[in-house]
């Protein structure tokens, strides 16, 4: 709590509010008491000027581009860490140990299976289904199987349902591209890393083993790294909602994947991809840079601009190096980077970006790199919501051991019809 307090006057009467101090960055102004003080509440669409909640996951300095978990800078973790080493310290607060990583690998790896019958549930989707809906409807039906994890006031079984979801994802990821493109579903290996064996269970065949390049399991892994969680996100906040309620991890996380779905968030890596292959060459960069910044075209830079970040996304930085070294290793010589690297120049010498400071956020590279691997764009939100899963589990755990957590509830600047009386359809 700080010393200040934030004054406001509602119909001349004056109440002081407390100014509660975080870690690092912005003091907020504890509003709690607000509508019982003057009947009012405040109006934010969007949460632009709103703190939903405490958290010591992750930091944002979306000014400077700073992007913090537990502490630990992404650039640092995303080049010298591992996915399971970030899950193991989103999850707990610190990095482990070796033997404390060696176990949490081992209970990881012992649960990437999924029931048997889990399967059937696949065969009831369209072939030419979207691996999002899919990952929804699945990811939700594993209440109905992991009975015994579904109590969410017990630690231990809040604990197992994380790393259920943690250790299934990539099962479940895998198993929708598989039914997508008619192939057999490939079961987990315990002796590959969490990545390998994900890239196995994705690309391998029965006629043919695929075999993991290191390269590409490296770049993978910090895929899943920089994604792996963005404080109160749209889909995170959507979990949080969702669990405020008492509902269970495997329904929370289902409502998490299906707000990230949308172009405006998850969806983002694919719209940036398919934009970039429509502009196809250089020389129409600035056809398209002219229609971003035309008021009466609803057309966007995908991939540029960022709700936080006002300046490089830091995890952008990152994905641009991550995408030399994947098209060098693959031997690919891809227009479309050329296109993405070009574009951003243009875009961050130009006035319009400029002023609005919008710059290429994490989304901009990951599609070329998530495409030269082989993935269809279709599976990018996909691996977004795999590698987001540790994000959502952690961030659903600490709200469920927070004392001062609340079911969430929005209040509303009601703008429709004041009372009147019903009228019988005869008389309308
Ligand atoms: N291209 C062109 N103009 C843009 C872009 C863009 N990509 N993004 C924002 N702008 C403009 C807006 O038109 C607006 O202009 P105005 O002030 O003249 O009206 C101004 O910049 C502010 O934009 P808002 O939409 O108000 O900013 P907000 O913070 O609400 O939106 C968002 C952020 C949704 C990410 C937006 O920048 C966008 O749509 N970007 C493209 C989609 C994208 O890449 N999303 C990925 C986000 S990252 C993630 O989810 C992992």
């Amino acid at each position: 709590m700080s010393d200040n307090n934030a004054t406001l006057t509602v119909g001349g009467a004056t109440k002081d509010y407390a100014v509660m101090d975080g870690s690092v960055g912005p003091q907020v102004i504890d509003v709690r008491k607000l509508y019982a003080n003057t009947g009012m509440f405040t109006y934010d669409p969007g949460f632009t000027s709103t703190a939903s909640c405490e958290s010591g996951l992750t930091y944002i300095d979306g000014d400077e581009g700073v992007l913090l978990h537990r502490g630990y800078p992404i650039g640092q973790l995303a080049e010298e860490s591992s996915f399971m080493e970030v899950c193991y310290l989103l999850l707990n607060g610190e990095l482990p140990s070796k033997t404390e990583l060696d176990d949490f690998i081992t209970t990881i790896t012992r649960h990437t299976m999924v029931h048997e019958q889990l399967t059937t549930f696949y065969r009831g989707f369209r072939r030419d289904a979207h691996p999002m809906a899919i990952m929804c409807g699945v990811v939700g039906a594993l209440s109905a199987f992991y009975h015994d994890s579904t109590d969410i006031n017990d630690p231990l079984q809040r604990k197992i349902a994380s790393h259920r979801l943690i250790a299934k994802m990539p099962t479940i990821a895998a198993m929708a591209y598989k039914y997508s493109v008619g192939q057999p579903f490939v079961y987990p290996r315990n002796d590959l890393s969490y990545t390998a064996n994900f890239l196995r269970m994705t690309f391998s065949v029965p006629a043919e083993e695929y075999i993991p390049d290191p390269v590409i399991v490296d770049a993978m892994d910090k895929i899943f790294i920089l994604h792996a969680d963005h404080e109160q996100n749209a889909s995170t906040s959507t979990v949080r909602l969702a669990g405020s309620s008492g509902a269970n991890p495997f329904a929370c996380i289902a409502a998490g994947i299906a707000c990230l779905w949308g172009p405006a968030h998850g969806g983002a890596n694919e719209a940036a991809l398919n934009m970039l292959r429509e502009i196809g060459t250089v020389d129409k960069i600035p056809e398209y840079i002219a229609r971003a910044k035309n008021k009466d075209d609803p057309f966007r830079l995908m991939g540029f601009g960022h709700r936080v970040y006002k300046n490089y996304d830091p995890r952008a930085t990152v994905m641009q190096k991550t995408a030399k070294d994947v098209l060098e290793k693959l031997g690919v010589n891809d227009p479309v980077f050329d296109v993405a690297k070009e574009l951003e120049q243009i875009a961050l010498n130009d006035p319009y970006f400029i002023e609005k400071k919008l710059y290429p956020n994490v989304d901009f590279y990951s599609g070329v790199i998530l495409s030269a691997i082989g993935f269809p764009t279709e599976m990018f939100t996909v691996l977004f919501a795999l590698a987001r899963t540790v994000g959502w589990v952690a961030q659903w755990n600490e709200m469920i051991s927070d004392p001062a957590q609340k079911i969430g509830r929005p209040r509303q600047l009601y703008t429709g019809p004041t009372q009147r009386d019903y009228v019988s359809v005869d008389k309308r």
